[in-house]
């Protein structure tokens, strides 16, 4: 054994114990209960006095409400209160193992933060972004050691949601990643590791699941409500596209397509849809604002104003949920082709960081690789638009008579 893999095993079994947290926000408090939670000593720092305040009150809600329901006593409370302290100064963060930053999504503004922070911790001190749309690459590049950089993609709520997507850029040292695949699968989350291309895994697969139901709706197949019902019941979704388009704001939605898009080059598969820059334009966010392809009350719940999902077609249900369903598929057998990121971290992604009912190519392999791309190349010959090429992946699978996972 080399000197340099003895050193390589020194590193990986030292365990981080001080982490600091950059931004006190939705996301950077939801990640320092996380490591709290799991021992760490954390440091969460904000630029305003408000949002540390705002951050410890939640916490305590939060905390509160899990000693109400059982799930933990009074004593881990206290212990995962204590771990957590909260700073004004980035430079309190200076003993930390690992930082996490979670501040506002400005290349310029993280570069600014990511380079102060280097001149205070110390060298061997992992330095991760949370962003969910810039690349690590050249956040990365602000630091005199790029290779300690990496991306660590929390998903909101982060206490919550099992996964946790870890992106090497292509500077990141493979000790930096073995250390945080380490630490975050120490931290009780599934780890998926994605290649530094935009949208990672999740952001990217999950495209058609808004952008074909906002194309088969553009068409005149079928209203919001169809659409969703048809894939709550016919696939199994929890929620149907447009609920959740409206649960997570049509203006967020919408950046994070349009990022996507503009990032792939203008690849047409992500183009954005007319109706929903609309919608964002006129104000109608979803829930946050009371209207977006539903109307809900004062309380964001949602007011029925349709009968069509009980007056459901079976047949054009499970032609709508086919569409989509095999969009993602394929996006999702392009992304493996594309070695963004392995079968099983691709399915882990989907079932773990957006609840999808199955994996994506498992559900292929269920469906048959033929079903697939006879599916795809229906919609090619019916649209002769580049949006419904079918992945080479497939096709290559279907002539070999392959599976994804045996
Ligand atoms: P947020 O707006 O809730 O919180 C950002 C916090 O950063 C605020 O408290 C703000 O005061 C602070 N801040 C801004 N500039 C700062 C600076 N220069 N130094 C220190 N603190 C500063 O934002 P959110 O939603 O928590 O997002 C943070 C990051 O996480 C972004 O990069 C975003 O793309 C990413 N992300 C967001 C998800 C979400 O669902 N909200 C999911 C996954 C990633």
């Amino acid at each position: 054994m080399s000197e340099n893999q003895k050193s390589n095993i020194v590193n990986l079994q030292s365990t981080i114990k001080f982490v600091g947290i950059i931004g006190s926000g939705t996301m950077g408090s939801g990640i320092a209960q996380v490591a709290a939670t799991a021992g760490c000593k954390v440091k969460l720092y904000d630029t305003y006095q408000s949002a540390l305040d705002k951050a410890k009150a939640a916490l305590e809600k939060i905390l509160a409400r899990l000693v109400e329901k059982g799930r933990i006593d009074a004593t881990e409370k206290s212990r995962i209160q204590s771990n957590i302290s909260y700073v004004d100064k980035l430079k309190d963060l200076s003993d930390s193992n690992l930082t996490i930053e979670a501040i506002v999504e400005s290349l310029e503004v993280k570069k600014k933060v990511f380079s102060e922070l280097e001149s205070y911790v110390s060298t061997d001190c992992i330095i991760a972004s949370n962003t969910s749309s810039l690349s690590i690459a050249s956040i990365a590049s602000s630091l005199q050691k790029p290779e300690r950089c990496i991306g660590i993609h929390f998903f909101n709520p982060a206490p919550l949601m099992k996964l946790v997507e870890v992106i090497p850029a292509i500077q990141t040292s493979k000790e930096v990643l073995e250390k945080s695949i380490q630490t975050i699968s120490d931290w009780k989350k599934t780890v998926a590791v994605a290649k530094d291309t935009p949208g990672f895994i999740v952001n990217r697969v999950a495209r058609p699941f808004y952008g074909e139901a906002l194309r088969i709706y553009e068409e005149g197949i079928a209203d919001f409500a169809m659409i969703d019902a048809a894939m709550k019941e016919a696939g199994g979704f929890r929620m149907g596209p447009f609920e959740l388009m409206d649960f997570i704001g049509n203006d967020v939605n919408y950046t994070v397509t349009e990022t996507v898009f503009t990032a792939f080059y203008f690849d047409p598969r992500y183009k954005p849809a007319f109706t929903q820059k609309r919608f964002a334009e006129a104000g109608y966010l979803g829930r946050k604002s009371g209207k977006g392809y539903y109307d809900y009350d004062e309380n964001g719940k949602r007011v029925i104003q349709s009968d069509s999902e009980e007056s459901q077609d079976e047949k054009l249900s499970q032609q709508i949920f086919n569409r989509i369903l095999i969009m993602l598929i394929n996006e999702a057998a392009d992304a493996l082709f594309l070695n963004i990121a392995s079968a099983k971290d691709i399915d882990n992604a989907m079932t773990k960081g957006v609840n999808y009912p199955k994996g994506l190519l498992a559900w292929a392999d269920e469906k048959g690789i033929d079903w697939c791309v006879d599916k795809m190349d229906e919609l090619y010959n019916e649209y002769h638009e580049d949006r419904y090429r079918c992945s080479p992946l497939l096709r290559r699978m279907n002539k070999g008579n392959k599976t994804f996972f045996n």
